[in-house]
C-alpha cells in the first residue's frame, strides 16, 4: 500500500454560512496537511489558519487583470492555498472547459506555486464503447503539454471515472489498479517523468474505503459528497491515512 496518502475534500458548491461555521468547529481539530479541503470559494478565508490544508476547486487560465468573476492562481497562492482542482468533469461539463483551456490553467497554477489536481475520467457511454484508455491518454497528454519535469513533480492526477461520481457506484479494485497503472504508463512514456501520485474519486464513503484503500498504487482520495458529513470524512480519513 502507498504510503503518504492525501485525502481532498471537494465541498463543491454546499453549505450556507451558517453550516460551513458549524463544519469547520468540527474539523478545525485535523492535524496534518494530508488532509485538503477546497470549500466554495467564498468560504475560503474561514477555513485557513488551522493545521489542515486548503485547496481551491476552479481557478482562472489567466493571472491577473480584467476577468470578473474569477480567481487567479497567483491569488490563491497568495492566500497560502497548496493545491487547485483542475479538469473536474462538473467543470468539463457544466464549464464546457476545453483540453486547451485546462492545459493553460495547469501551466498558470503551476507558474505561481500551487499543486494540481488534475480530474480525468470516462463516461459511462464512452466507457461502454471501450474508449475508456483513449479518452484518459487525450485527456493526460493535452493537459501536461508543455510541462517541464519540475512542474511534473507538482501534479496529481484524479481519475474520477464521470459514472462514478455522486451515484454510488464504483469500479472494482481490479479496474482501478489497472487503470492507475495506464495513467503512470502514459505520463512515463509521453513526459518521461515516473510514478506520477494518482488518486481515486467517485462514490467514496465510509463503507467502501477499506476496501479501496486496499488498492496497491492509489496515493490517496478525492471526497464528494461523503465530505459534507464531518462522521463519514473522518472514518475515511483514519482509514486512509493510517500508515
Ligand atoms: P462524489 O464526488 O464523492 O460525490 O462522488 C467526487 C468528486 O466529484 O470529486
Amino acid at each position: 500500500m502507498e504510503k503518504n496518502k492525501i485525502v481532498v475534500a471537494n465541498l463543491k458548491m454546499n453549505m450556507s454560512f451558517g453550516q460551513i461555521k458549524t463544519y469547520i468547529d468540527k474539523i478545525r481539530t485535523i492535524e496534518t496537511k494530508r488532509v485538503v479541503f477546497c470549500p466554495s470559494s467564498l468560504y475560503i478565508p474561514y477555513f485557513l489558519g488551522y493545521n489542515y490544508g486548503v485547496g481551491i476547486q476552479q481557478i482562472s487560465n489567466k493571472i491577473e487583470g480584467a476577468y470578473t468573476g474569477q480567481i487567479s492562481s497567483k491569488q490563491a497562492g497568495s492566500m497560502g492555498l497548496v493545491l487547485t482542482l483542475i479538469g473536474h468533469s462538473e467543470c468539463r461539463t457544466y464549464l464546457k472547459e476545453s483540453d486547451d483551456l485546462i492545459n493553460e490553467k495547469v501551466k498558470a497554477a503551476l507558474e505561481n506555486k500551487l499543486n494540481v489536481i488534475l480530474c480525468i475520467g470516462e463516461t459511462k457511454e464512452q466507457r461502454e464503447m471501450l474508449k475508456t484508455s483513449y479518452i484518459l491518454k487525450k485527456q493526460i497528454i493535452s493537459a501536461l503539454n508543455g510541462l517541464s519535469k519540475q512542474g511534473l513533480k507538482h501534479v496529481y492526477i484524479a481519475y474520477e471515472p464521470v459514472w462514478a461520481i455522486g451515484t454510488n457506484k464504483i469500479p472494482s479494485n481490479r479496474d482501478i489498479e489497472d487503470t492507475i497503472r495506464y495513467i503512470k504508463k502514459i505520463v512515463e512514456k509521453h513526459f518521461d517523468f515516473n510514478n506520477i501520485p494518482v488518486l481515486y474519486g467517485g462514490s467514496i464513503n465510509s463503507k467502501n474505503i477499506e476496501e479501496l484503500n486496499e488498492i496497491e498504487n492509489c496515493s490517496g482520495f478525492l471526497v464528494g459528497g461523503s465530505s459534507l458529513k464531518v462522521k463519514e470524512l473522518f472514518k475515511i480519513i483514519e482509514v486512509a491515512l493510517k500508515e
